[in-house]
């Protein structure tokens, strides 16, 4: 699966509120991912951002008047308003949302939302009072109501100096919503059960055992399944990524942890894909103080065994079909033997192996190139791809299995 922007035709609608500079970045962003975007602009929006900016970005002349080629042969809004897969509006004032609750065309981007038979998305940002006015809220439900994607704005500092909600998200979470929403939802109805990261298992209150995984292939694995309509419960070891949005994330720190944490959940899923690279290991006691160089027997490690996760929930899901249980090993010597003895042992309707030798895939990289196995059937041997991409073929495969 390429990029969901590619060749998609963009209309994005930005209206006078101050986090108008923000969407340059989005602009940008979609059209490096293939889009064309066309933008309209309010007349308040011009106040905050010159069309020329916008213009320049999509390399698009910018819209903006309802009657400037009246007389022409094609109606500017109605042309717009076919030749479009994707309406976003970003930010949307309090005006606009009011605007478009009721139904108005009293400008070029309000008749546009009319005209079109394209996915709305709304990014409501402002003020965290004029959010929360029953009047916003009501427009807000109504907008919801027709059928258009109104996405939660998020909460932090805003430009007016209050802090609450009221924000324009950041372009890689609004990637996410206008991915999905241009995405088939073929996983609506399952839910997946993502382990990612690494676990650390302290020695001491600063010292601990962890390994070199950051997380990012199961990441982008919750990404890749929220896209396409799945629940996804993300439990994730220490990771410095952002968490994937619309996900619900459960952070853990050790196996002792995750497990705790899988069991608690693995009931509702349909899936569970274990990605985290879970310490084999972990040290006998964790002192509760700093440990001396000095201190008698400093030197020596004693550890015990971190239960195997994975072995446990294909020990309890015996014969039953369901949830579809997939493993990762990241070998470094005869990996496919490996992979083929840890799938039958742990009972695993699949398991994806990936060689640690290459620089390009595995830990910490943005690509990664595994092979997945399955019980009696012939390995399937991914080409390099980037973790995302990864991700989709993994949920196909699982796809055809559910
Ligand atoms: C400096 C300044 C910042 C503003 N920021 C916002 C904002 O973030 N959100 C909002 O809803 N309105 C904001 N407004 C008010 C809108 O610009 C105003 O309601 C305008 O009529 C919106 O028109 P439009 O919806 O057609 O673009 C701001 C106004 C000013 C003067």
């Amino acid at each position: 699966m390429s990029s969901p922007f590619a060749g998609k035709r963009v209309i994005l609608g930005i209206t006078g509120g101050i986090a108008a500079y923000k969407v340059a970045d989005w602009v940008r962003a979609l059209v490096g991912e293939g889009a064309v975007v066309t933008v309209v602009m309010t007349k308040a929006a011009a106040q905050f951002v010159t069309p020329l900016t916008f213009a320049a970005l999509s390399g698009q002349p910018v819209a903006g008047d309802l009657f400037a080629a009246a007389g022409a042969e094609t109606i500017p809004h109605i042309k717009l308003a076919r030749d479009c897969d994707l309406l976003v509006i970003a930010p949307a004032t309090a005006n606009t949302v009011a605007r478009l609750a009721h139904g108005l065309a009293d400008d070029l981007l309000a008749a546009v939302v009319l005209a079109t038979r394209a996915q709305v998305a709304v990014f409501p940002a402002m003020n965290s009072q004029m959010l929360a006015h029953p009047a916003t809220q009501d427009n807000l439900a109504r907008l919801a109501a027709l059928g258009y994607l109104v996405v939660e704005p998020g909460c932090g500092p805003l430009a007016c100096g209050a802090e609450g909600p009221g924000r324009l998200p950041d372009w890689p979470a609004a990637r996410t919503w206008l991915a999905a929403a241009l995405t088939e939802q073929d996983l609506a109805g399952q839910v997946l059960l993502v382990t990612a990261g690494p676990t650390q298992e302290p020695l001491d209150p600063v010292r601990f055992l962890s390994n070199r995984s950051t997380g990012k292939m199961g990441y982008a694995l919750a990404q890749a399944a929220r896209q396409r309509g799945a629940r996804v419960i993300l439990v994730s070891g220490p990771s410095a990524l952002p968490p994937p949005v619309g996900v619900e994330l459960l952070r853990v720190r050790t196996a002792l942890e995750m497990r705790e944490a899988v069991l608690a959940h693995y009931q509702a899923a349909s899936a569970i894909v274990m990605s985290a690279a879970v310490s084999d290991f972990r040290p006998q006691a964790a002192a509760g103080h700093k440990l001396k160089k000095s201190a008698p027997g400093a030197e020596l490690l004693e550890l015990v065994a971190n239960p195997d996760i994975l072995k446990e929930l294909g020990e309890r899901k015996g014969a039953d079909p369901l949830p579809l249980l997939v493993g990762f090993a990241a070998e470094s010597d005869r990996h496919l033997e490996e992979g083929r003895r840890k799938l039958a042992a742990k009972n695993l309707n699949l398991l994806v192996v990936n060689d640690i030798r290459r620089p390009d895939a595995g830990f910490a990289a943005d690509t990664n190139q595994v092979t997945i196995l399955a019980q009696g059937a012939e390995p399937e041997v991914l080409p390099l791809l980037s973790k995302e991409e990864t991700a989709h073929r993994l949920l196909d495969r699982l796809r055809r299995l559910w």
